[in-house]
């Protein structure tokens, strides 16, 4: 029996009560505010000290490896059985005599090969399509086997195998040499790699771009803020793998820079998925590949790729799924902060924005507006709602946004404590028997922001209503008073790894105790006043520092079992069988949390979903449950509505029902620079929609950083400064040149609009990147593998951030050939450059370089304070035209709203012989007239300018920039710029 009848009972009462719209849920005497709370009972902190498998001797050195039997070719793959070879060799667990090998052409790009034991004992990911279902399983068409971009081959004893590209003879993925290990808690793969190569993904990490080989990636996923080279929040174990060849190496190309580049190249690439929600170690070796993992069967997908990275990203995506479409008001800029003690603070803010003329579009509150720190509730007195609702209406007004935080964690109510009677999401998911259990049974007891809470199975069909429940109860919480009606524009999903405080479930009784405070300060309360400031930044200037903290607390704070000594698993000898242990594998990853205890920070391994599968089995896969069932509730509440959800746990996938943001970065230069390479990985990985916290979230942002981020910020697909609790402010018009260059940026960011929006639905259609790596639009040159100070975004403009205090220069690439014309974004010059020259440029504080790439067309509007003003503003479009005076862009338009737009429209630009035209495919039509069109890198003053035909008096030639302003147009296309195909000619 797991629950008291009368707790039953009990639940079901309140969960009607809960269900009546305008309730407060707890009496008016609690608070928001984290700090009023008890302080929370002794609970550990540290878990059971593990020593990390990979930093200690190899134990699968006896390991002979498997011997295939009975292999069958067939048009479709191949098919046969593993048999041990030797006796168990017990590397760090038990190995199965008999396994089964399954190669599969799933495509003809795509070959999948899987390894499993021949009784279906160990835990097959694949079969679980109930939780992970993706393209990858439903391959679109049958395989001619003659079309095969790649070949399978193997030696049968013992097993080893290698995967070839057809086109060039590039193994693309080798296991010979490297005995394959398959025990129940230890599986092990190797593949040979190419000397220095080139890796990318095997995401979430903080990392540059290139992954280099000397790193293990660990894949658990993890509450932790910017550690480097470790596991953090997502787990995406897919990497793609450049690779470069010298064509020639005689051939002289005049470069004038290192001897190096004067080689010319080409280059092709591949990708490989290890498809898996169990916990592993990747080895990045010099020599070699390695996967451990401590679970699961084998799932590896090689995609056979490229010559050009995108496209075998495409295939990647393609297999995973496309990113969805977002909203159009996603592009605009979001505003964030941890402590916001009251919607007032927010209207204020808002206020400001206006009176500095800084755009703003979404509102987002953190957990402050919550009662008492519990989802699905809002605190009666701080976000009353009298007050929200005048807040909705008067962002609805302005075509302005709201997006509230959920945590994954769902508050215990205290059954001794009356006040808790009402909390009714957890009674009616007692009720509903939703949350996830102890291995006896137990309801798990984790400890988040509210207290000692419980965790949503997100795996059990049930949890559906009950969470499509929380949310549209917490909509009439907010002061909706109609189903149909969610005032909110978005939710963000925040601690679903799942994060938790304590090692294992805390206890069942400590629930008594419950609002308990977290085990350690927050950050801003007494004696946490630690807070850095960004490198370079000027310390005598403490005024900043002193308004960091005005919360107040009780000294008391609980202190963590710091005191307890390690006690190491018991070594077993090596060749002898591991205690099977689900908490403390025998093979201990290399995760980040303290003394490596699986259950440290997290809700543990041996935490049991619905129907018996243990969280061991699908430990990296909670967020992106979460994710699903929100995107599910968000769709069935609002069917015709894009859901938008942000997420900090993400996995494969994710990217078709969500953005992500790169977590708790801190306020200095590091985190700025590595959110580049963190936008980069996580387009390559089909999540388009993702940014940094900008200006930092831990610790105190000053003035240049910010001023450097938020320019760099507009330039992220998702763009939202979001701040810790208890730092200083960092709103942008809280300092003139942040306000400045805020202006600045958004200038260009919300001009580009329609070029953004087009970037997201060839994303969505191709999984084309928005943020791109150099080496994507540039294969063939070996200098830009590891390239991440620049970015592309999409193929037409290079951004070159400052990432460093104290300077008013950068120094950056513009790469192509001789042919390649770069103009700057500012003055429409060519800048002159060399090709790969690493050149300087200037960067006052107020502003970032940006290139536009000849041969490119930009499809641009108006801006204005919102996206939605800007929409309605008249079009214009940017011809970049290359050295033989042709550019190419187009265009993608619908109501930015609707799931399944009922009208579309693409335009394709091209550019030629001195003739621009502009063909439309689809009738979606806003009504706005296109105003000008600048072109750029026009070597003589035209004669006459016509549209269709018909003179158009008004444009300007600059012969010393090489520019043709066509104005006016406005009359020609008032109809709608894109509502019929037209030419301009010069
Ligand atoms: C952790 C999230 O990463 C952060 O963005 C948020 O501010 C805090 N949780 C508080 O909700």
């Amino acid at each position: 029996m797991l629950f008291s009848l009368d707790l039953v009972s009990k639940s079901i009462f309140f969960i009607f009560l809960w269900s009546l719209p305008f309730r407060s849920v707890a009496d008016d005497s609690a608070s928001s505010t984290s700090y009023r709370v008890e302080p929370t009972p002794i609970t550990p902190q540290e878990g059971i000290p593990q020593r990390i498998s990979v930093y200690q001797p190899y134990r699968g050195g006896n390991c002979h490896g498997y011997r295939a039997k009975d292999i069958s070719r067939t048009d479709q793959g191949v098919t046969g059985s593993l048999e041990l070879i030797g006796s168990p060799c017990y590397a760090y667990g038990t190995d199965y005599k008999d396994l089964l090998l399954n190669v599969t052409y799933d495509t003809e790009e795509r070959i999948h090969v899987s390894i499993r034991d021949a009784n279906h004992t160990q835990f097959e990911f694949s079969n679980r399509h109930d939780i992970w279902d993706a393209p990858i399983y439903h391959p679109s068409s049958s395989v001619n086997q003659f079309n095969l971009l790649y070949n399978f081959s193997f030696n049968a004893d013992p097993f080893e195998f290698w995967i070839t590209r057809k086109s060039d003879g590039e193994v693309l993925f080798d296991t010979r040499g490297h005995p394959l290990i398959f025990e129940d808690q230890y599986i092990e793969l190797t593949t040979n790699m190419v000397d220095d190569y080139n890796i990318y993904g095997l995401a979430e990490t903080i990392h540059g771009l290139r992954l280099g080989n000397n790193l293990t990636r660990t894949f658990w996923a993890n509450d932790e803020a910017s550690p480097l080279d470790q596991n953090m929040y997502g787990t995406h174990p897919f990497y793609l793998e450049q690779r470069y060849k010298p064509v020639d190496s005689n051939s002289n190309v005049n470069y004038n820079s290192s001897s190096e580049q004067q080689k010319k190249y080409t280059s092709a690439s591949h990708g490989v998925l290890m498809l898996t929600a169990n916990g592993m170690d990747v080895l990045l070796r010099p020599k070699y590949l390695q996967y451990r993992m401590i679970g699961g069967i084998i799932d590896l997908y090689v995609y056979a790729g490229s010559e050009k990275p995108q496209n075998t990203i495409t295939q990647f995506i393609e297999s995973i799924g496309f990113p969805q479409m977002h909203q159009y008001w996603t592009m605009g800029f979001h505003m964030c902060r941890w402590g916001y003690e009251n919607i007032s603070q927010i209207m204020q803010v808002r206020e400001n924005m206006r009176k500095f003329n800084i755009p703003i579009e979404t509102f987002w509150s953190d957990i402050d507006y919550m009662d008492s720190l519990r989802d699905f509730t809002v605190d009666p007195i701080s976000y009353s709602q009298e007050q929200m609702i005048e807040f909705f209406h008067d962002i609805e007004s302005t075509h302005q946004h709201y997006v509230p935080i959920v945590d994954a964690a769902v508050y215990a109510a205290n059954p001794s404590n009356r006040s808790d009677d009402s909390y009714g999401p957890y009674y009616e998911g007692i009720e509903k028997d939703v949350f996830l259990k102890n291995p006896d049974g137990s309801l798990y007891i984790g400890e988040v922001w509210p207290g000692f809470t419980v965790f949503p199975d997100f795996t059990n069909p049930k949890v559906q209503d009950y969470w499509k429940h929380g949310i549209q109860n917490m909509s009439y919480a907010f002061g909706s008073n109609s189903s149909s009606y969610i005032p909110f524009s978005g939710l963000w999903l925040d601690m679903n790894e799942p994060s938790s405080f304590c090692v294992g479930s805390c206890g069942s009784n400590l629930v008594n105790s419950n609002p308990v405070h977290p085990p350690f300060k927050l950050p801003g309360e007494p004696d946490d006043l630690t807070l850095n400031y960004p490198e370079g930044f000027n310390l005598t200037n403490k005024t900043e520092y002193a308004s960091a903290s005005s919360a107040s607390l009780s000294q008391y704070y609980a202190t963590a079992t710091s005191s307890m000594q390690p006690v190491y698993p018991t070594a077993v000898p090596i060749g002898q069988q591991p205690k099977h242990d689900i908490n403390h594998p025998p093979y201990a990853i290399n995760t980040e949390q303290g003394n490596h205890d699986l259950a440290n920070h997290g809700v543990s391994p041996n935490a049991t979903h619905h129907d018996g599968t243990l969280r061991y089995d699908l430990f990296n896969i909670y967020g992106y449950g979460e994710i699903k069932v929100t995107h599910k509730a968000l769709t069935d509440l609002q069917p015709k509505v894009r859901p938008f959800i942000l997420s900090r746990s993400t996995f494969l996938g994710s990217g078709v029902y969500s953005a992500h943001w790169l977590g708790d970065n801190h306020s200095n230069w590091p985190n700025m620079f590595f959110s580049i390479s963190g936008m980069m990985v996580f387009n390559m990985l089909g999540v388009p929609m993702v940014g940094a916290d900008v200006c930092g979230f831990q610790d105190n942002a000053d003035e240049e950083l910010c001023a450097r981020w938020m320019a760099m910020g507009a330039f992220s697909p998702f763009y939202r400064n979001h701040n810790q609790l208890g730092s200083i402010h960092q709103e942008p018009y809280l300092w003139a040149s942040v306000a400045e260059s805020s202006r600045r940026a958004m200038n260009i960011r919300y001009s580009l609009l329609p070029y953004w929006y087009t970037l997201f639905r060839q994303a969505s259609y191709d999984g084309s990147t928005l943020i791109r790596p150099l080496f994507f639009e540039f294969p063939d040159e070996p200098s830009l593998a590891g390239a991440d100070r620049q970015f592309l975004v999409g193929d037409s403009l290079l951004v070159s951030p400052v990432l460093e205090p104290n300077t008013t220069t950068v120094n950056g690439v513009f790469p192509g050939d001789e042919n390649t014309v770069w103009y700057d974004w500012y003055n429409h010059t060519a800048i002159e450059h060399k090709p790969y020259e690493n050149k300087t440029m200037d960067a006052p504080l107020e502003h970032i370089n940006v290139a536009i790439r000849g041969n490119k067309i930009i499809p641009m509007q108006q801006p204005a304070y919102t996206t939605e003003e800007t929409r309605k503003n008249p079009f214009s479009l940017l011809v970049a035209l290359d050295k033989q005076g042709t550019a190419y862009g187009n265009l993608y338009a619908d109501d930015g709203v609707s799931l399944t737009p009922n009208a579309t429209l693409w335009v394709d630009f091209s550019a030629k012989s001195n003739k621009l035209s502009s063909s439309s495919f689809g009738t979606y039509n806003d009504h706005v007239p296109l105003a000008n069109v600048t072109i750029l890198g026009v070597s003589s003053s035209p004669k006459q300018v016509l549209f269709n035909g018909n003179i158009v008096n008004s444009y300007t030639y600059s012969d010393s920039i090489q520019e043709l302003i066509i104005n006016n147009l406005n009359n020609f296309t008032s109809a709608g710029a894109f509502a019929s195909n037209w030419t301009i000619t010069w």
